[in-house]
């Protein structure tokens, strides 16, 4: 059970991801090969799962499918090879939820799971709004054009996110530098070049980055505990586990995977939204005739853009999945942006429809890695909407649109529009 090497070279070309050529790939793989083996060139083999029962499936058994044996994001041979050199033999170069299994993972995801929650998060909703509306503010001021994301996608989150870890407002562009750069890394627009690195030859762009937000995350944990506020950071800095404070090295982890997974991630699927609504007029008189549908709205953005599109899993053990023999050690990509075009799941899949219910997208992934901030993640899109969609009566694209070129996070990067205010 092979993929076609044309699609296997697809689905790890950062490029094909800024088009509509990785949707074409998935569509013919759920039609034809959906659970089948891709071994582009540089690559160790690994299965390509795109069908969302089967993505579900491996989610929801994580004893059999474990996070941290391999990598979890697609590498090529070669990078393995230089971050298995530099970390002494693991293929991480941090230590986060994301990289550990059972019996950590659960100890660690227990620290910050109550912070998450909807009753603890639901006292921030005031401040949100305030952002939000600051947010709004400065794009009715534009008078009618601006670029969506690059003024207001990139910031909103990035803002939200950096006051629970309690980043001064003034270091937010630095931040954001660097997500960009750990995230965009092959995109030429966002990445942090060879050449712009001054480490060591051996100190690639992406591990210079992580560096940097060791170095910055140090100061604020060490403040933390000197003065603990209650803020996310505090609870990070002061963790302990079986009696014992965490190391340094997982408490750094922990701001970094904060940090990046939660702002460029919900940046993307704001700036999604608004993409969206520029091409299908009728949603946006729809949502705007009730703000109760701003949820729904929500929903759909995620679906639609799911700006992760990929975690990899290993079998622990011989297995099967959707009647195919699965390796023990193999290494398998699940597909999230696949799963949420499954024609047997979503009807008119490729259409966007802020009425669509149930909506069964899968974009937070699934099991035990589940999103630790999906309720913070809608939140704040859903505030923003409200606050944005009565200020406004019609929008328009106003110039050419582009995604970012990456496999693992991606979305719109720049998105002019020209709207009419109501
Ligand atoms: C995990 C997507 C927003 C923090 C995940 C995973 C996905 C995901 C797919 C699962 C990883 C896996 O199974 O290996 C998204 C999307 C977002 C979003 C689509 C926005 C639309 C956020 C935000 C935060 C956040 C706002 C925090 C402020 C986390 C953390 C994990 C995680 C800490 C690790 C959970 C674990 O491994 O136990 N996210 N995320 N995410 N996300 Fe999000």
């Amino acid at each position: 059970m092979r993929v076609p090497q044309d699609i296997a070279e697809t689905i790890v070309n950062p490029t094909a991801y800024a088009d509509s050529r990785i949707f074409d790939a998935y569509a013919w793989l759920r039609a034809n090969k959906p659970l089948a083996v891709a071994q582009p060139e540089g690559f160790d083999p690994f299965w390509v799962v795109t069908r969302h029962a089967d993505i579900l499936e491996i989610s929801r058994q994580n004893d059999l499918f474990h996070s941290g044996d391999l990598a979890t994001t697609i590498t090529s041979r070669e990078v393995d090879a230089r971050v298995r050199k530099l970390t002494g033999g693991s293929p991480h170069l941090v230590r986060s939820l994301v990289q550990m299994d059972a019996p950590d993972h659960p100890k660690y995801r227990a620290l910050t799971q109550a912070w998450f929650m909807p009753q603890n998060i639901k006292k921030l909703e005031e401040r949100i709004r305030a952002i939000a509306r600051a947010a709004v503010e400065r794009m009715v001021a534009t008078g009618g054009e601006c670029d969506f994301v690059r003024e207001i996608a990139l910031h909103y989150p990035l803002h939200v996110v950096m006051e629970i870890l309690g980043v001064p407002e003034a270091d937010e562009p630095r931040m954001l530098m660097l997500t960009q750069e750990l995230f965009g890394a092959a995109d030429p627009e966002l990445g942090r070049t060879p050449k712009e690195s001054k480490e060591p030859e051996d100190l690639g762009p992406i591990q210079q980055v992580i560096a940097d937000f060791y170095q910055y995350f140090a100061k604020i944990s060490a403040d933390r505990r000197a003065h603990p506020t209650g803020d996310l950071a505090t609870v990070i800095a002061n963790s302990q586990i079986d009696g014992q404070p965490i190391s340094e090295f997982e408490a750094m982890s922990y701001y970094v995977i904060v940090a990046t997974a939660g702002h460029d991630t919900t940046s993307s699927t704001t700036g999604g939204a608004m993409w969206a609504l520029c091409d299908n007029p009728d949603q946006l008189a729809w949502v705007k005739e009730d703000l109760s549908r701003v949820p729904g709205l929500i929903d759909e953005a995620i679906r639609w853009t799911t700006p992760v599109k990929t975690f990899m899993r290993s079998a622990t053990a011989d297995a099967e999945v959707g009647g195919q023999k699965i390796g023990k050690g193999d290494w398998l990509m699940l597909c999230y942006a696949s799963g949420n075009r499954d024609e047997t799941v979503f009807d008119e899949p490729n259409r966007f429809r802020a009425d669509r219910s149930p909506n069964k997208q899968l974009a937070f992934g699934y099991g035990a890695h589940l999103c630790l901030g999906q309720h913070l993640a809608k939140m704040e899109m859903r505030i923003l909407y409200e606050e944005l969609l009565p200020r406004i009566k019609s929008v328009r694209l106003n110039g050419e649109p582009k995604m970012s070129q990456a496999v693992f996070v991606n979305g719109p990067k720049t998105l002019p529009i020209a709207f009419e205010l109501a």
